[in-house]
């Protein structure tokens, strides 16, 4: 049930990629409706069994990974737990600040790890490709 060693993928790797989703269409489409409502739940207690499983992961990378993989653990490392200071403040207008940083750290770590990925899974092959890839990645999370 656990992240694997190495990449991203299994339970937590789906979890992951739906909170990706859940954030994307949360940010994008914010409404009062119930669809709305249900898709913060999902975030928020998807968010909370994440950070839980993030941390063998976290420990995992810095054993044996690459500089790539260290940097995108630990920043969604550290965006899980601004999202667990968000969960207990309440995100009321007054801590904005702090949920642009949490979403700041985990669309960059989303992009870091998607790469990271994608170059260990050999889907892109060097180095160049997987820099390129980040940097394409980014623009269109930025653009987004
Ligand atoms: C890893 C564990 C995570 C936890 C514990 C977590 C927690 C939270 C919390 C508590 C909120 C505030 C919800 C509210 O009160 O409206 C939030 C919002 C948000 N999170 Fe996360 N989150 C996590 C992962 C992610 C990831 C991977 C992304 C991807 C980019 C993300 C992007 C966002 C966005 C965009 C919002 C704002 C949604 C809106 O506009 O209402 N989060 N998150």
């Amino acid at each position: 049930m656990a992240f694997p060693r190495k990449g991203v993928s299994g339970f937590a790797g789906i979890l992951l990629f739906l909170l990706v989703l859940s954030a994307f269409f949360l940010y994008a489409f914010p409404a009062p409706n119930l669809l709305y409502l249900a898709l913060i739940l999902f975030h928020v207690g998807g968010g909370l069994v994440a950070a839980l499983l993030l941390v063998p992961r976290l420990v995992s990378a810095f054993q044996n990974e690459s500089v790539a993989a260290r940097a995108g653990w630990t920043m969604m490392a550290v965006a899980a737990a601004l999202g667990i200071v968000l969960i207990f403040k309440g995100t009321v207008r007054a801590e904005w600040n702090l949920l642009y940083v949490h979403i700041a750290f985990a669309a960059l770590a989303s992009v870091l790890l998607l790469a990271n990925w994608l170059r260990e899974s050999g889907r892109v092959a060097s180095v160049a490709a997987t820099g390129a890839t980040m940097v394409a990645l980014a623009v269109a999370t930025i653009a987004l």
